[in-house]
């Protein structure tokens, strides 16, 4: 995927072909990731792919605009999102405030925040004042203590109604893309049959226009437990792990450095 995407090439997709939206957290995977997909996503993840903590909640606004400028470094082909951490956008002074140090201390394009109906004000404000917003709705992982942990969304009538609601204020709100996690399949296919912006999916089955996965969790290199919606493509940890193994034992036979490791 050669060509930088934009917002109206993303939207356009819509019914056309599946999006591919991975996550990324440093420049040099960012330069591996982008030429395969067409939107990176500088995921609030990384505090627990990355910085080893048990969720996403304390990460922090400087913490996400280092990353973001690392991941702008890398692919510079690739339309960035910026995750908004926790607590970065109760209101709306303080969403756009901490939207706007996105946009102008890096070159993401655009944000993502977590909530449906209860921040389509928020989402309309940073979407008046110039900022694309790509939605987060169904299991969010921004709630797991205030709901006492990851709960698959969509399961009785009343989720799914309100599922529906929330797709549709963010779409009315402004956001041109929605990711929508851990809901049933055929509910997050009703979803995306109901709004006319493209619905990335995780946990959400395939019935909807793209797909996004945290890079670690897809290259299996992130242990520590596996969501039944991850595909590892490869066996990361045991690849990275023998040849740590392989060097470590070089090192101490002598086998390394040989004659053409050596000036
Ligand atoms: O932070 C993240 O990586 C995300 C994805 C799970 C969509 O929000």
């Amino acid at each position: 995927m050669n060509k930088k995407m934009t917002i109206t090439s993303i939207q356009k997709a819509k019914g056309v072909r599946p999006l591919v939206m991975i996550t990324a957290y440093d420049a040099l995977f960012a330069s591996l990731l982008e030429e395969s997909s067409d939107m990176i996503l500088v995921g609030d993840s990384l505090n627990m792919s990355f910085a080893g903590k048990s969720d996403t909640l304390s990460a922090t606004m400087d913490q996400m605009l280092y990353h973001t400028n690392a991941v702008c470094m890398g692919a510079q082909n690739s339309f960035i999102i910026c995750d908004m951490p926790f607590g970065t956008y109760t209101n709306k002074k303080d969403a756009l405030k901490n939207a706007i140090r996105v946009f102008q201390e890096t070159s993401a394009d655009c944000v993502k925040i977590e909530g449906g109906e209860d921040k389509a004000s928020i989402v309309k404000h940073l979407t008046d004042n110039g900022i694309a917003v790509c939605g987060h709705i169904g299991l969010l992982p921004q709630s797991v203590r205030g709901e006492g942990g990851y709960k698959v969304k969509g399961k009785t009538a009343d989720e799914q109604l309100q599922l529906i609601e929330d797709a549709r204020a963010i779409e009315d709100a402004g956001a041109f893309c929605i990711v929508i996690e851990g809901v049933k399949a055929e509910v997050a296919t009703e979803i995306a049959n109901c709004v006319n912006v493209p619905v990335i999916g995780i946990g959400a089955g395939n019935g909807v226009d793209g797909q996004v996965l945290v890079f670690s969790d897809m290259l299996g290199l992130f242990e520590a437990f596996t969501p039944k919606f991850v595909k590892k493509y490869i066996d990361g940890a045991s690849l990275v792990k023998e040849a740590v193994k392989n060097y470590s034992d070089e090192v101490q036979s002598r086998e390394f450095p040989q004659d053409i490791h050596t000036y």
